[in-house]
């Protein structure tokens, strides 16, 4: 158990984990409140890297649930063992045979062995999932909810009883309860909003991209190969990108993948040049990566104009000083008549926009997705949790 905020910030570093004072004092809070932690924030923050370093740093098993469309409560609580059940009716045949044997009628027989039922629904067919598992063990836990945002709506009401008191009420058993409170961890990426039950029960954590010395730490802390003072120069860079409306912004765990790629290159000096060629280490989306590359010479040096040679095969990009057009003309799509011409993932000509808005559902990275600009008139999460309905 940690005693102080600081403890607790030197427990998750000594795994690698740099932690800001609002994420320590929340983490702290958690283990002395015994409260479920919910995270919510961009894709690669360290949502689920959290929970990964908190059992590192408690010497506590990690158990993980990672949920999905669909998904329901067998997967999450427990099943019983359908195949063993059905071996040992097998095996014991003749011991069947033998209760039911002097049965008057079929239904004295359908009795018996209405008797005997518990003997089946008992611990031993028991297969217990994620959720069970971490209230019955012996050992203390902890129990990470990965991306809860994604499974049904009912799946968190099969969490609540779990998150408010620890406990799982099997009806043929009874009610297992945990000796050690679990440390839970459950991260969302906000694609859908959660219930205000689900949220009532635990602290709350909203985990934005990290301040430029936190994401820095971090680069150094892996040990990327990258000096230090590129490193720096890469950090405010990538920040650089996320102020652009890209339409998936660069997550720390991209920073990362930069700064190696440019240690691999043995790069000593951050040329527009090498980030441009490099570019789609961070930027996955090809009109994304158009606007970065318009970017870049800026970014790298405010006074810079933009070479030519950069926009080679990018000829749509007719940006010069860092203001970017692009033919979408205010989301007016160029396709005509409503029938959609696939360009694949390349929007050139046409726009294909609607190509990929009907690729993204019912997706996660619609609309309102965290790191994508919202449009008018849409509020985000809930705008995509209705289209998801609708669906
Ligand atoms: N505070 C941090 N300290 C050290 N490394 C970090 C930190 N935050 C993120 N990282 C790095 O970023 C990577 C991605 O983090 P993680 O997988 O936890 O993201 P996530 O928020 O769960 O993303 P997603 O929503 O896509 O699942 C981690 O593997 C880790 O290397
Ligand atoms: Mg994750």
């Amino acid at each position: 158990m940690f005693s102080t905020v600081e403890e607790v910030r030197e427990a998750l570093a000594g795994e690698g984990y740099i932690a800001d004072e609002r994420l320590a004092t929340t983490v702290f809070l958690q283990t002395r409140l015994d409260k479920p932690l919910l995270i919510e924030g961009p894709a690669g923050v360290g949502k689920t890297e959290l929970a990964k370093v908190l059992a590192a740093a408690t010497g506590r098993r990690l158990l993980r649930l990672q949920c999905y469309e669909g998904q329901d409560e067998t997967k999450a609580l427990y099943e019983w063992d359908y195949g063993k059940q059905l071996l040992y009716t097998q095996i014991l045949r003749e011991k069947i045979g033998q209760i039911v044997s002097d049965a008057a009628d079929l239904g004295e027989a359908v009795e018996r062995i209405g008797a005997q039922e518990s003997v089946f629904f008992s611990d031993r067919f028991l297969a217990p999932r994620p959720l069970l598992e971490a209230v019955r063990s012996e050992e203390p836990v902890v129990l990470l909810v990965d991306e809860i945002d994604r499974a049904d709506e009912a799946l968190e009401a099969v969490l609540l009883e779990l998150l408010g008191e620890y406990q799982v009420s099997v009806p043929e058993i009874g009610t297992f309860t945990a000796k050690h409170a679990p440390y839970v961890v459950l991260t969302s990426n906000n694609t859908r909003d959660l219930a205000a039950a689900l949220k009532r029960r635990c602290l709350h954590l909203f985990l934005d991209y990290p301040a430029a010395e936190r994401e820095l730490e971090i680069v150094r802390s892996k040990k990327t190969g990258l000096p230090d003072a590129l490193a720096a120069q890469l950090v405010d860079i990538v920040r650089g990108l996320r102020d652009l409306e890209l339409r998936k912004s660069p997550s720390i765990s991209e920073t990362l993948d930069w700064a190696r790629t440019l240690a691999v290159l043995g790069v000593d000096e951050l040329s527009a040049q090498v980030l441009s060629d490099t570019v789609s280490v961070v930027v996955k989306y090809d009109k994304d990566v158009r606007k970065a590359l318009d970017a870049l010479p800026r970014l790298v040096d405010p006074n810079a104009t933009v070479p030519a040679s950069l926009h080679n095969g990018h000829s749509h990009g007719h940006s010069h000083g860092g203001h970017s057009h692009d033919h979408s003309h205010d989301g007016h799509s160029h396709d005509h008549d409503g029938h959609s011409h696939d360009h694949g993932d390349d929007d050139h000509g046409g726009d294909g926009r609607a190509v990929r808005a009907a690729k993204d559902k019912p997706g996660r990275f619609t609309d309102g997705y965290y790191g994508t600009p919202k449009k008018a008139g849409q509020s985000g999460p809930t705008a995509a949790l209705g289209r998801r309905r609708a669906l």
